[in-house]
């Protein structure tokens, strides 16, 4: 059996492959794998180990060959993998959930704070030498507890993000998603808008938790970001096609909203023109889930996908089109 694995991650998982005797090949450069080494990488391979950087479509499935068992990616969210040609092929597709969820809350929670207390700002005025001493309206920033905070996607990190704001630091929990959850409004006093727009209004943080599909592609927009309060920020740690960046942009520049915190770009790796010139900005290059527990945890369960369907089990983190 032969597992191609699209770029090096950390060793657990591997470890788990090799035991097993499998043929591992991975890609040997520390960079996103060209399109032309991906079609060729995975020729002949019974399972493929990707990351959320590849696109895996009908293209890549026919260039692996009819042996092909499974893909499985390194992420929790699937935008990269056309779901439809795998189920076509009868080729499995994973994912990691659970075990990346509270590396992400955390990471969404220090956005927070990193935005509201304007400490990239802070650090690089530091830095430049502009500290001329203790100033009383020096770079002021917001306090969160009591504040409002708007979760929209109540998946698993939506969840992890409402426990750690509601019980550590104090503060009122909204939430948007398909369906009410009844336990966790009691369990964190949130109340549930129905309405994203209501949503959108009322919170002074609003963070983005939903996967991305045609459904959610800039669910943030020029239109609704107009609803928000001027003193609100935006956070994002799920995908970044989930706002329409440049209206982002526009609105942070018309001091429509405070500031915005985010992980994940609209064109991942390129910025919008004019995103990183805003101080009011905080940005970091999709490292969510980038600790070294979450990626081991990651690398292993990946494995434990394709160890499972090669040997000839259902993986237990199969995503379906559905
Ligand atoms: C990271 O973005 C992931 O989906 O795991
Ligand atoms: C992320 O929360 C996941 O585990 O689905």
């Amino acid at each position: 059996m032969r597992v191609f694995i699209t770029r090096l991650i950390p060793d657990q998982g591997i470890k788990m492959l090799k035991e097993k005797g499998y043929k591992i090949s991975i890609y040997p450069k520390d960079q996103i794998i060209p399109r032309k080494d991906l079609l060729k990488g995975v020729k002949g391979a019974d399972a493929i180990l990707c990351d959320l950087t590849e696109k895996i479509d009908a293209e890549l499935l026919n260039a692996a060959g009819p042996q092909l068992k499974i893909v499985a990616n390194y992420a929790v969210g699937v935008d990269n993998i056309d779901l439809v040609e795998c189920e076509k092929r009868k080729i499995y597709a994973t994912n990691t959930p659970g075990i990346l969820t509270q590396a992400v809350a955390e990471h969404t929670i220090a956005l927070m704070f990193a935005v509201a207390r304007r400490i990239c700002e802070a650090d690089r005025f530091t830095r430049e030498g502009k500290y001329k001493g203790w100033g009383p309206m020096l770079l002021l920033g917001t306090d969160i507890k009591g504040k409002t905070l708007g979760i929209i996607g109540l998946g698993r990190i939506g969840f992890a993000v409402a426990e750690r704001a509601a019980l550590g630091l104090g503060m009122q929990i909204l939430y948007n998603d398909p369906k009410p959850n009844s336990n966790f409004e009691k369990q964190f006093d949130a109340n549930y808008c129905k309405n994203l727009n209501t949503l959108l209004a009322k919170s002074d943080f609003v963070t983005l938790h939903v996967p991305l599909l045609p459904s959610t592609r800039h669910l943030i927009n020029a239109k609704n970001l107009k609803l928000m309060k001027k003193t609100a920020y935006l956070i994002n740690t799920s995908r970044g096609p989930v706002i329409d960046e440049k209206a982002l942009v526009a609105a942070l520049n018309k001091k429509q909203i405070a500031g915005a915190a985010l992980d994940v770009f609209e064109f991942e790796p390129t910025l919008t023109s004019g995103l990183a010139k805003l101080e009011t900005v905080v940005l970091t290059p999709h490292i969510a889930s980038g600790t070294w527990e979450a990626r081991q945890a990651m690398s292993r369960t990946a494995a434990e996908n394709i160890i499972a369907a090669l040997e000839g089990k259902v993986p237990p983190n199969l995503v379906s089109s559905q």
